[in-house]
């Protein structure tokens, strides 16, 4: 068989393409999403497409993809109607029960409850957040950006400002958050994650001063 070098991956399939963006955009960190619906059902579940946007305003992004029959997730649903939605990190040790709730439950089923989990009130949102987490932020819903035609495969960023910000003893300290107490985990490609152990410093580069004659 011969090495791929380059792909035209406009001419992937939708299951292909979703392999591909896994495998080559890793580690991804995991926003454990608690929303609430409108008639106040508790909902959360994992989201490794997440990332921080800028810090004015602070703000976090996160991309629920449909599920392969088309269905939108019910996060999702639940951010449109309430306009809030809370981000926990997951630490290592909650690894499983973020696991468990990532599995296609009705609208109906309450995850906390599922996995065991304790929701705790947020301070400026009536959505819960997860007690157990090292780190949660409350989010309020900017902008919801669609992406693709819509059905199987395409999905929606959804932009939230932080507003509120949760830690657990010790994780927040001296205006840093302490990467240690946190033990967070990414989520690779197919079932696999990793912790963050090994970690190296690279100073940023300095660029010489502007030379008198500029
Ligand atoms: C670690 C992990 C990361 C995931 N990342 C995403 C993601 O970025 N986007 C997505 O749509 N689904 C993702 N999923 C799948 C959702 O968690 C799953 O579809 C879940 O049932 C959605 O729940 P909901 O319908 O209650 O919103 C991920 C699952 C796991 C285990």
């Amino acid at each position: 068989m011969s090495a791929i070098t380059e792909l035209d991956v406009s001419k992937l399939t939708v299951g292909d393409a979703y392999k591909l963006l896994i495998g080559a955009i890793v580690p991804r960190p995991i926003a454990w999403v608690s929303t609430i619906s409108l008639e106040g059902r508790l909902n959360l579940a994992p989201f490794s497409f997440f990332n921080g946007v800028c810090s004015n305003p602070p703000s976090l992004l996160f991309c629920p993809v449909n599920h392969a029959d088309g269905r939108e997730k019910d996060t999702l649903r639940n951010i449109r109607e309430v306009k809030q939605f809370a981000v926990n990190i997951v630490s290592e040790e909650l690894a499983t029960q973020m696991n468990q709730t990532s599995a296609d439950y009705p609208p109906e089923v309450n995850e906390f409850n599922v996995v065991g989990l304790n929701p705790a009130r947020c301070v400026k949102l009536d959505v819960p957040r997860v007690q157990e987490a090292p780190v949660t932020f409350e989010c309020e819903l900017l902008e919801i950006v669609k992406v693709g035609p819509g059905g199987a495969g395409s999905g929606h960023v959804v932009i939230g400002k932080i507003v509120y910000a949760h830690f657990a003893p010790g994780v927040y300290e001296s205006g840093r958050v302490q990467l240690d107490k946190v033990n967070p985990i990414a989520r690779l490609a197919g079932m696999s994650y990793c912790p963050v152990r090994e970690v190296f410093e690279l100073p940023r580069p300095k660029l010489p001063p502007p030379s008198a004659n500029n």
